[in-house]
This record gives C-alpha cells, sequence and structure tokens, in this order.
C-alpha cells in the first residue's frame, strides 16, 4: 500500500472518526495521560480563529478536511463552508455526518478487538453551511472562489507538492482574510520527495526549518499574525497512542 492509501482505508476511518468525534473518555481511557491534547480539530478552531475579523457573513475553506470535524466547527463562525479532502472513503463519511449528524462506527480496542460507537455532528451546528468534496489540494478547481478564512489542518506535510498548495492561497484567501494553517512538521518522504520538505534538513550545513519556510513563502502576500504549539493525541488502539504538537500559525492575507 502507497502511504497515501492509508487514508482510504477502515483502519484510518475509524482512527480519524475517533479523533475527531470521540469523546475525552472514548480517546484517552485513562486517568492520566496527556488530556490537553483532546479536541484538537475543534480547538484548531476555536484556538486559531479571529472572529473580530470575520465579515458576516462569511466563506471558509478547510483544505485535508478528512471526516470534517474541523469543517463543522467553522460552521459556528461561517455562514458557507467547503471541506475538501482527497480521501474519497472521508469525503462519503463527512456527507453522511453532513445530511444524517451522526454515523456508527468501530474503533480499536486491542488486536481485532473494537468497541462500538457513534460520531455525532455537535448539537447547535448548522450541518447545513456545510458541503463536502473530494479534491486534491495541489490543483484545487479553478471556480471555488475567494474565502475569509482558509483552514489547513495537519495537511502540509502529507502532500506530494506543498509549494504548489502553497502557491495557490494568494488566489484563495480574500484581503484581510485568515489562512491557519497547522502542522507537525512530520516530514516523510513516503509522503514528500525530500527536494519538496519545507523543513527538516540541513542547507548548506545550516538546519532549515518548516516555519522558516512557511515565512519566505507566504511572507510576500500573507502577514504572520501569530503562532502557537497544539497538541493532539490519535488513538490507535487503547494502549498506543500518537502525541504530537502542531505547529499552528495564522496569517492575514496583505
Ligand atoms: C493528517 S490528516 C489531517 C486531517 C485533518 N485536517 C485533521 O487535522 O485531523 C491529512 C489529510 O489530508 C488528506 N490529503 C492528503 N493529500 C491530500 C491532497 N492532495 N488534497 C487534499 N487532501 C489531502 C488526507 O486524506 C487526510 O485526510
Amino acid at each position: 500500500m502507497n502511504a497515501p492509501d492509508f487514508y482510504e482505508t477502515e483502519r484510518a476511518l475509524s482512527e480519524y472518526l475517533l479523533f475527531h468525534y470521540g469523546t475525552p473518555t472514548q480517546i484517552l481511557p485513562w486517568p492520566f495521560g496527556p488530556a490537553t491534547a483532546l479536541e484538537y480539530p475543534a480547538r484548531c478552531v476555536s484556538e486559531c480563529i479571529d472572529t473580530a475579523r470575520l465579515p458576516a457573513p462569511a466563506r471558509a475553506l478547510d483544505l485535508g478536511c478528512a471526516v470534517g470535524r474541523s469543517t463543522f466547527e467553522l460552521a459556528r463562525h461561517c455562514s458557507e463552508i467547503i471541506g475538501i479532502d482527497y480521501s474519497h472513503r472521508f469525503i462519503e463519511v463527512a456527507r453522511q455526518l453532513q445530511q444524517q449528524g451522526s454515523i456508527s462506527y468501530a474503533y480499536a480496542e486491542e488486536g481485532i478487538l473494537t468497541t462500538p460507537a457513534t460520531a455525532l455532528v455537535p448539537a447547535g451546528i448548522d450541518r447545513h453551511r456545510v458541503k463536502f468534496e473530494q479534491g486534491d489540494a495541489q490543483a484545487l478547481r479553478a471556480d471555488l472562489g475567494m474565502f475569509d478564512v482558509v483552514l489547513m489542518a495537519n495537511l502540509v506535510d502529507r502532500l506530494r507538492e506543498p509549494r504548489r498548495c502553497l502557491d495557490s492561497l494568494p488566489a484563495l484567501v480574500r484581503s484581510g482574510g485568515q489562512l491557519i494553517l497547522t502542522t507537525p512538521c512530520t516530514w516523510l518522504e513516503d509522503y514528500t520527495a525530500r527536494p519538496q520538505w519545507l523543513g527538516g534538513f540541513e542547507e548548506n550545513g545550516r538546519p532549515v526549518r518548516t516555519l522558516e519556510t512557511l515565512q519566505a513563502v507566504l511572507e510576500p502576500h500573507f502577514t504572520l499574525d501569530r503562532a502557537l504549539d497544539l497538541p493532539f493525541l490519535i488513538r490507535e488502539h487503547a494502549r498506543k497512542f500518537q502525541w504530537s504538537v502542531a505547529l499552528a500559525t495564522t496569517w492575514i492575507r496583505r
């Protein structure tokens, strides 16, 4: 299996439904552990969006939306939100959540033992504001229009050509609009050939970090507003977790 195909698998679907919609005790069934890393897809919006800058009505785009939790969270602040992901399976399930508000699934306990669960779009979110479509963040359809908020959560280090995606952003974000970009900077050749990495290597004997490349590429068009560290927790099974710390940056379109 190619690494990018992971996002079409049942395992990825189950892990991401739990990551996006699981309750704290479903995700972390221990009285200890990194509880501050829970609710990441919601925090990517609540901790990063600048509501004072939003016009009314506001349009938002969630690139690499997976099964859509951040897309729904954007509906608390914006009147029209498009979620785009390359995974057909994720988009199929995100659409079911949009239409029905819930979906049944099972998450891993140990080996092939699972626990049944229901993913629920939180009450109070207007699902009619949200649309999901399958697409490639490196080759978006030309008629998407412009947005007041573009969110890219944990996407950039999963792209074959991250710069191609970054280069499309100035045309997507309205003047004064917000770009929220989070990344754990997990550069892997399985997803991104080494010459395309934005950081995590040496050049001319000097370490290159993702943040400085983002600044070099984005600053001609955007002003860096904030940089913060956002922990997140993905449960693989009851006794195995990925604890990561994303670099979250927020940018204002000049
Ligand atoms: C690490 S996950 C992050 C998902 C979600 N934003 C989150 O924070 O939970 C990366 C997502 O990017 C999607 N993806 C990978 N390549 C893509 C591409 N070229 N265009 C759009 N989405 C892509 C994957 O299918 C997956 O849903």
